[in-house]
């Protein structure tokens, strides 16, 4: 692939909760390129999430076209093997698992590779380095601060070297400092690594980061700016 191929390619996607009364998306029309920065914003209740939720695979749409790195979601049969190879989930429950250390933690995500333990512990701790948690590893998360936790996800929504890192307001329960030290680290990937970031977000600062802003209104794409 390369860097001007649409690793995300989404049309007149729909998608409705409570047999069809709730529309959470109702015609989405959007596409990314490879190594593309945006951010997605609107109010509460517009339809963000579900839109990651598509784009990850984590649940299905009603109807419409949505390929993720040259994947037809509505079509594959192997969901798992795509959500492990090719996304990274930063999402603002952690979905941190407790009575795990947060080194295996970490290395959860790669039991659907063919990674052996020393591989799976060695990968786990070079990302747990770089975002400065060496030292805890072998902590369990509910000893961690929010900022930590959210460290925490990081290294392990990379864990796999996915293509797209989908992150669904990843600063929303940190203090502006902490929230800080997380974009960055996001940016970080995305310049050095080239990989294709998608956040959520409700904060205007943080969304005139990424290179394209994207509203999302009563479960439609309205406005896609150009930042930079
Ligand atoms: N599993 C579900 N079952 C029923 N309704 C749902 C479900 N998930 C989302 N919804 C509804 O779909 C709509 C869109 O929800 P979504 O979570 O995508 O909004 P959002 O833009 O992420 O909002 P917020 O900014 O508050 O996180 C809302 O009306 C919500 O209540
Ligand atoms: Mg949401």
């Amino acid at each position: 692939m390369n860097n001007t191929e649409n690793v995300i390619e989404i049309k007149n996607l729909k998608k409705s909760y409570d047999h069809g009364n709730i529309k959470a998306l109702n015609g989405i029309d959007l596409t990314v390129k490879k190594g593309e920065f945006i951010s997605i914003m609107g109010p509460s209740g517009a339809g963000k999430s579900t839109l990651l939720n598509m784009i990850g695979a984590l649940d299905t749409a009603d109807e419409g076209i949505i390929k993720v790195a040259g994947i037809d979601l509505m079509k594959t049969k192997k969901l798992n093997q795509f959500r492990s190879q090719e996304i990274g989930f930063v999402f603002q429950m952690h979905n941190l698992i407790p009575n795990l250390s947060v080194i295996e933690n970490v290395e959860i995500p790669m039991y659907e590779t063919n990674a052996n333990s020393s591989e799976m512990r060695e990968r786990a701790l070079e990302l747990l380095k770089s975002v400065n948690l060496e030292k805890k590893i072998e902590q369990k998360p509910t000893k961690l601060s929010g900022g930590e936790r959210q460290r925490v996800a990081i290294a392990r929504a990379l864990v796999n070297h996915p293509s797209i890192i989908l992150a669904d307001e990843p600063t929303g329960s940190l203090d502006s400092k902490t929230g800080e030290v997380i974009l960055n680290l996001l940016k970080e990937l995305h310049t050095q690594e080239n990989v294709t970031l998608v956040m959520v977000t409700h904060e205007p600062y943080v969304g005139n980061m990424a290179e394209r802003l994207v509203t999302v209104l009563d479960g439609k794409c309205k406005t896609d700016e150009k930042l930079r």
